[in-house]
């Protein structure tokens, strides 16, 4: 009762900020993302009879505390599934992305966590079924189980059987790249769980949020499709920095940016002033993910290594969905 996938983190273009259920994980708004081939997690689940608590190590050191509850409480919800309540696993995950700090760690971990542990204890689930489990590890994983470009549903009903991602143009559609600019790989201080729920309590833009979704998803889906790359990036841009406005109307107010965020940002509206097309955006955390193309990557990727404070650059392409090893 052992197995191992591989899933890669996404950049979201079209942010989930905010939940309506937060125990089955519900989002406030549809959401779309570009799986990205340079992050991922690699997880192996093993069932054993034996053991009488789960045991969960990620890159080689244990885990304790809220992370470990985090995957014990999924682990539950496959156990639930397939009638096996008291049967316990050895999960050991390796990252290879940051963890916690705006990488989406959680999406490559939780979907790859999810695909091992079904395999593992015998589920056979479709994309659909295994999108719908990931979304109660961490909302921004369903999307993962997709290579590309993919969307996550919001869905209607409250028992979320309608809220899942769906895949909107596999990795081959279209080369677009994704610059990831590291300032600060530490972990942050707010977790993207806690920042959407204070946004969504307290923040007085968060109404403003919401109403501007349904176009920008609609528009940047036609973008995808005819291969424009001004108008997916001026969408994607556009989305998250209103995403990012919603922190600081909350309360207490909180940014994820630091200093050298905006000097990223500010390199990358000038390199379009240049006539290199570049978009940004940034998902929980302090650094900065640039949308290229790629007969632009050696242009782009040293104008960004020049920026003081940037401590590291790495490209990335579009990524497939999950794997078994
Ligand atoms: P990120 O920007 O990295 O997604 P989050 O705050 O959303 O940051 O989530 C980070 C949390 O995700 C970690 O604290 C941990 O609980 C969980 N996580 C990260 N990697 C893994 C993994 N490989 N397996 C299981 N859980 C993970
Ligand atoms: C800003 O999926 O990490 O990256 O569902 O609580 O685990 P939980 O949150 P998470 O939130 C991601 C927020 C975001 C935007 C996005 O990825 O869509
Ligand atoms: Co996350």
């Amino acid at each position: 009762m052992k197995a191992t996938a591989k899933a890669h983190t996404n950049i979201a273009l079209i942010k989930y900020w905010g939940k309506r259920d937060e125990s089955i994980i519900l989002p406030t708004n549809s959401s779309l993302s570009l799986t990205l081939d340079g992050f991922y997690t690699t997880t192996t689940v093993d069932f054993q009879e034996e053991l009488s608590k789960d045991i969960f190590t990620l890159n080689d050191e244990p885990v304790t505390g809220t992370a470990f509850n985090r995957v014990s409480a999924f682990l539950d919800l496959i156990r639930r599934s397939a009638g096996k309540d008291k049967l316990f696993a050895n999960v050991q995950s390796i990252n290879e992305v940051p963890t916690a700090a705006g990488f989406a760690s959680s999406a490559s971990g939780f979907a790859a966590l999810a695909a091992a542990g079904a395999k593992a204890i015998g589920l056979e689930l479709s994309d659909q079924e295994l999108s719908r489990l990931t979304r109660q590890g961490s909302g921004s994983a369903c999307r993962s189980i997709y290579g590309g470009f993919a969307e996550w549903e919001m869905g209607e009903k409250p028992d979320g059987s309608d809220s899942y991602a769906v895949p909107i143009a596999p990795a081959d559609h279209w080369d677009v790249r994704v610059a990831a600019v590291i300032l600060n790989a530490t972990m942050k201080k707010v977790s993207s769980r806690e920042g959407m729920k204070r946004t969504v309590d307290t923040s007085a833009f968060y109404s403003g949020w919401l109403d501007s979704i349904p176009q920008d998803l609609q528009q940047i889906k036609e973008g995808i499709s005819g291969c424009d790359f001004e108008k997916v990036g001026q969408i994607a841009e556009a989305n998250c920095l209103r995403m990012h406005a919603t922190t600081l109307g909350a309360y207490p107010p909180f940014t994820y940016w630091l200093d050298t965020t905006m000097t990223v940002m500010q390199a990358v509206q000038a390199m379009r002033a240049e006539g290199i097309p570049a978009y940004f955006t940034i998902d929980a955390g302090p650094n900065v993910k640039v949308l290229y193309l790629p007969e632009n990557e050696k242009t782009v990727e040293k104008t960004l290594r020049n920026i003081p404070g940037v401590t590291d650059v790495r490209l990335s392409k579009s990524g497939q969905g999950v794997t078994y090893l």
